[in-house]
């Protein structure tokens, strides 16, 4: 069955360009994001690969370790890795899985073979602490993926599993949040004690509360 956010992110042994690794055993107590690109040598995925080598140390902050994965063989990841530091100024030192078999490839669903035949598709998964996906994209291959909205992302799925609130449509780190409607107006000074506005009861917004 497809995975779905909330299902438990399915665990595997795989070899990586940083050797075997077992994914909840990796990720320990902390986030991951599983990402999957379609095939080496391949320019759309050179820039993606860069570019998240770029940023990494920013996930590193926020607690995030960063797996990539291809059905390509590890002589070709390590390969490749040499022309994506080269080409796009970076440092690739995240792991990436060789999955020739196409193991993890068929756990996540990341073959698509209506739309390409044989590769995996641009995925991603965010996983929580508690093995659990929190988020899921699927990007084709001729669109290379926006990798500051995944931090965007993270931001925003680490600040709502902490507080009571919910993030609004191309909000920002720093910017006001949403108070969930579980909580009840009478609840809201002792919760949010920055203030808050009701545009309608519905909508009620409050400073972020961590900031
Ligand atoms: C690319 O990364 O450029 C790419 C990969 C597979 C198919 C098409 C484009």
């Amino acid at each position: 069955m497809a995975l779905r956010l909330g299902d438990e992110a399915p665990n595997f042994t795989a070899e990586t360009t940083q050797g075997p690794i077992n994914l909840h055993e990796w990720l320990g107590n902390g986030w991951g994001i599983l990402f999957s690109h379609p095939k080496d040598f391949t320019p759309v995925c050179t820039t993606e690969l860069g570019t998240m080598a770029k940023i990494a140390s920013e996930f590193q902050k926020r607690n995030v370790k960063v797996i990539a994965i291809s059905v390509d063989p590890m002589d070709a990841h390590k390969g490749w890795i040499k022309d994506i530091n080269e080409t796009q100024k970076a440092n690739v030192n995240f792991p990436m899985i060789a999955d020739p078999e196409r193991k993890v490839a068929m756990l996540y669903d990341m073959i698509h073979p209506n739309a390409l035949d044989n590769m995996t598709v641009r995925s991603v998964f965010v996983i929580g602490p508690d093995k659990k996906i929190k988020l899921m994209l699927t990007y084709p291959a001729s669109t290379g993926r926006n990798f500051d909205e995944l931090l965007r992302v993270v931001d925003s799925l680490q600040l709502t599993a902490k507080y009571q609130v919910a993030t609004p449509a191309n909000w920002k780190d720093g910017e006001d949040c949403i108070i969930v409607p579980a909580v009840k107006d009478e609840e809201i000074p002792a919760k949010f004690p920055k203030g808050h506005r009701a545009v309608k009861p519905y909508l009620r917004y409050t400073p972020q509360p961590n900031k």
